[in-house]
């Protein structure tokens, strides 16, 4: 199977096999304050993730490597809608493209359909240095991410089984970044220890990639005869890997895995995202309903974060963090196990 026939697989099953066992928010609770003492037109949804300025605290997350047509209209779709809406957006995996440079113009489309938009570059960490500028050169980036998926090439048949060095890797990488490094998970979570050894390592921003959405794992076993379902529930969910990152380290933090409403956003800046990532969710919207449509949800989401803002009191983004949860159930549990109060 080729590279490109394994992406737009990756594409057809994520639609279908998106893990409902929740990302960790249901178990969170807003207390509800009664007197918020300020009006809706008040509130700002501007955010700023490191230096990188938002208008609202979203970011279309990275979705389609590969090559091929289908790829590039996806991702020429993406980079428009985050660009009428002000918001990052980024690109698939791009080594395919860095290694033949034919497939360039899957990716560089995005920065043809956002001329002055925000859009991450988007590289795995066995990535060398080279490969990395080439990836951000492509479609002239804002910031890199690299990806950390070991579970979903464990569970690939043809997948890498070497991991040695990674972090080496991305210090590499970092030291001839002049752009901002994100470190992403790709649904499976980051804990305290590697949210720690991903900033060691030089991130500037950690992306949690929790689980709780899109699962790799699911989406590898609906393409193969033999599963290997060991991985299906493995992974952190994103309240949990939010909240264990922020606990251990002192970088923005973007939250994604399996976030779909207004609620699930509002819950992470509460616990101090500095926005949320959507990728699952968009594409999904995208191949169903279209661009037009699409933009048309994600607005009345982002009208949705200011009503959430309004009950709370809150004019800011950054004014959620903080704001009284009560959290329960197996999130509750998990925080308290890992001694996080
Ligand atoms: C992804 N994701 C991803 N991530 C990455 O860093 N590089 C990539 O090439 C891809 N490819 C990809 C393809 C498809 C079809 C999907 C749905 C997702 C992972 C993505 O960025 C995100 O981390 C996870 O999907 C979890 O977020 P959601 O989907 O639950 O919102």
């Amino acid at each position: 199977m080729t590279r490109e026939q394994r992406k737009l697989d990756h594409i057809r099953h994520a639609l279908t096999t998106a893990d409902t066992s929740g990302n960790g928010f249901r178990d969170m609770q807003f207390i509800h304050q009664c007197f918020p003492e300020i009006n809706v037109e008040q509130t700002n949804v501007e955010t700023m993730i490191g230096p990188i300025k938002s208008a609202a605290p979203i970011m279309i997350n990275a979705m389609t490597g590969g090559g091929g047509q289908r790829t590039k209209e996806i991702n020429g779709a993406i980079a428009e809608l985050a660009a009428n809406l002000g918001v990052p957006a980024a690109c698939g995996s791009q080594m395919a493209a860095v290694k033949d440079s034919s497939q360039q113009d899957t990716f560089s489309v995005m920065r043809e359909r956002s001329p002055y938009g925000i859009l991450f570059a988007n590289i795995g960490a066995e990535a060398a240095v080279d490969e990395a500028a080439a990836a951000v050169n492509m479609i002239q980036a804002n910031a890199l991410q690299i990806h950390i998926n070991p579970i979903q090439e464990l569970v690939m048949p043809e997948g890498d089984r070497h991991f040695n060095g990674l972090l080496e890797k991305i210090a590499a990488v970092k030291k001839e970044l002049e752009i901002p490094l994100i470190v992403k998970e790709v649904g499976f979570g980051m804990s305290m220890e590697s949210a720690k050894l991903a900033v060691e390592a030089g991130a500037d921003i950690i992306d949690t990639g929790g689980h709780g959405g899109t699962n790799f794992s699911a989406v590898e076993n609906s393409r193969r005869q033999n599963e290997l379902s060991m991985f299906d529930s493995w992974g952190i969910p994103t309240a949990v890997s939010l909240i264990e990152t922020k606990q251990s380290v002192d970088v923005p933090v973007i939250a994604s895995g399996g976030i779909r409403t207004a609620d699930d956003i509002l819950k992470s800046l509460s616990c101090g995202a500095a926005a949320c990532g959507m990728a699952g969710a968009v594409l999904k919207n995208l191949q169903e309903k279209g661009l037009e449509k699409t933009a048309q949800e994600m607005n009345d989401m982002i009208e949705y974060i200011r009503l959430g803002m309004t009950a709370l009191g809150k004019k800011r983004v950054k004014d959620l963090t903080g704001s009284p949860v009560i959290i329960s159930g197996s999130t509750g549990l998990w925080l308290k196990e890992r001694g996080i109060s």
